[in-house]
C-alpha cells in the first residue's frame, strides 16, 4: 500500500466581511499548516457566483480575502494563493463531478436546504452544485488534507464520496494507465485515482458561534454586526463587541464539562483558546471560578493583541491592488500548471481524445 503525497487546499469566499469565525476555523490553521505541508489557499471567486450573480465590488473583496491570508502570515512565495477563476480546471472538473454525484446526495446537503431558503424553485442551479465545485477545488490538485470550519464537514464527505465512485467506476481504466495507487478505505484495498481527503477541523473553535446568541454560528450573513468579530474592525469596535456579548451570570467553571447547556460560555473559553493557541481546558485552568467582568477584559486584550496587526497589515495592503493582483496571477500561473496535468490525466482516464 502506498499514499497520496499530502497536500494542503482550501478555499474562501470573496463574500462580505471576513470574521473571527473565518480566521478561527480556517485561516489560522492555514497558517500552521504552512510550516510542514506544501499548501494551496484559493478565494473561491466561482463559488461567490452561487448565492447572488452580480457583485459591485467583486474585485476588492477578492483582493480582501487574499490581503487577509498574506497579513495573517501565509507565505505566497512557499506556498500557493490565487483566485479560482483564473485556473478554468476547476469549471471543468466540476462538471464530470456533475456527471459522478447522484442527486440524490446533493438533495442531503444541509447548506444548500438553508441557503435556497423556502424558494427552492428560485435557487440558482449553481448553489445547488456548489458542493460538486467544492470537490473539484480539492481534487483537481489531488490533495489530502483540508483545514476547515465545521460547517463544511458534510461537503467534504460528499467530495469523498464523489473520489470513491470516481475511482471505482474508472478502476479498470484507471488501472492501465499506471496513474493509481493502491490505498484502503476501512478495510477496503482500492486502486485510487483521487484521494480521500481528510478534513482538519479540529482545535478549540471549529464553530465559532454568535456574540449575541451561543446556539447560532457566526455569520457574514447575521443582520446584526454586534453577533460578530470582524478582522477590519478597530480596537474600539472588537472592545464593545466582546463587552456586550451575551453571557450568563454563573462564574467560569474550573473543568470544560462545566461548560455545558452555557453555549455562550463555551463560545467565549473556546475563542480565547483558539486566540492563545491552548486547549479549552487550559484557559479554564487559568479563569476557572472568574467572573465574566474578569474574564471578557483579558478577552478583549487578547483579541485586540492579535487581531490590530492582521487589521493592520489588510489595510496597508489593500492600498496597494496591483501588488495583490500580482500575488494572485503568479499563484494562478502556478495551480493552473498542476492543474492542468491532473486534467490530461483525467481526460485520458475518461478516454477523451486529445
Ligand atoms: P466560507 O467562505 O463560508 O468560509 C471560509 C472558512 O471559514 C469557516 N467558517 C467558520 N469556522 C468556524 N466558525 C464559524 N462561525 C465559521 N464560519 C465560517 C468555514 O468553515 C470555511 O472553512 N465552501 C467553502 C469555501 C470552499 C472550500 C473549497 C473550502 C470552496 N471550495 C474547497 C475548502 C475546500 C465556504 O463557503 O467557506
Amino acid at each position: 500500500m502506498t499514499e497520496f503525497k499530502p497536500l494542503v487546499f482550501s478555499g474562501v469566499q470573496p463574500t462580505g466581511n471576513l470574521h473571527l469565525g473565518n480566521y478561527l476555523g480556517a485561516i489560522r490553521k492555514f497558517v500552521a499548516l504552512q510550516e510542514n505541508n506544501d499548501c494551496i489557499y484559493c478565494v473561491v471567486d466561482l463559488h461567490a457566483l452561487t448565492a447572488q450573480l452580480v457583485h459591485e465590488d467583486m474585485a476588492t473583496q477578492i483582493r480582501s480575502i487574499t490581503a487577509a491570508f498574506l497579513a495573517a502570515g501565509i507565505d505566497p512565495k512557499k506556498h500557493i494563493v490565487f483566485n479560482q477563476s483564473q485556473v478554468p480546471q476547476h469549471a471543468e472538473l466540476a462538471w464530470i463531478f456533475n456527471c459522478v454525484a447522484r442527486i440524490g446526495w446533493m438533495n442531503r446537503m444541509t447548506q444548500f436546504k438553508d441557503k435556497a431558503g423556502k424558494d427552492r424553485e428560485q435557487a440558482s442551479l449553481g448553489l445547488y452544485a456548489y458542493p460538486s465545485l467544492m470537490a473539484a477545488d480539492i481534487l483537481v490538485y489531488r490533495a489530502t488534507h483540508v483545514p476547515v470550519g465545521e460547517d463544511q464537514k458534510q461537503h467534504l464527505e460528499l467530495a469523498r464520496d464523489i473520489a470513491m465512485k470516481f475511482n471505482m467506476d474508472f478502476a479498470e481504466k484507471i488501472r492501465p494507465t499506471g496513474l493509481g495507487i493502491d490505498i484502503k478505505v476501512g478495510d477496503e484495498p482500492v486502486h485510487a485515482y483521487f484521494p480521500m481527503v481528510e478534513p482538519l477541523i479540529d482545535g478549540p473553535a471549529p464553530r465559532v458561534m454568535s456574540l449575541k446568541d451561543g446556539t447560532k454560528k457566526m455569520s457574514k450573513s447575521d443582520p446584526s454586526d454586534l453577533s460578530r468579530i470582524n478582522l477590519m474592525d478597530d480596537q474600539d469596535a472588537i472592545s464593545k463587541k466582546i463587552r456586550k456579548a451575551k453571557t450568563d451570570p454563573d462564574a467560569l467553571p474550573s473543568e470544560t464539562e462545566g461548560l455545558k447547556g452555557r453555549p455562550e460560555a463555551d463560545n467565549l473559553v473556546g475563542i480565547f483558546a483558539a486566540l492563545a493557541d491552548k486547549s479549552k481546558a487550559d484557559v479554564l485552568s487559568e479563569f476557572g471560578g472568574q467572573q465574566f467582568s474578569v474574564f471578557k477584559p483579558a478577552l478583549i486584550d487578547l483579541a485586540v493583541e492579535v487581531l490590530a496587526p492582521i487589521n493592520a497589515e489588510m489595510r496597508r495592503l489593500m492600498e496597494d491592488p496591483g501588488h495583490i493582483d500580482a500575488v494572485l496571477r503568479d499563484g494562478g500561473e502556478r495551480a493552473r500548471t498542476r492543474a492542468e496535468k491532473t486534467m490530461n490525466e483525467v481526460r485520458d482516464i475518461i478516454g477523451f481524445v486529445r
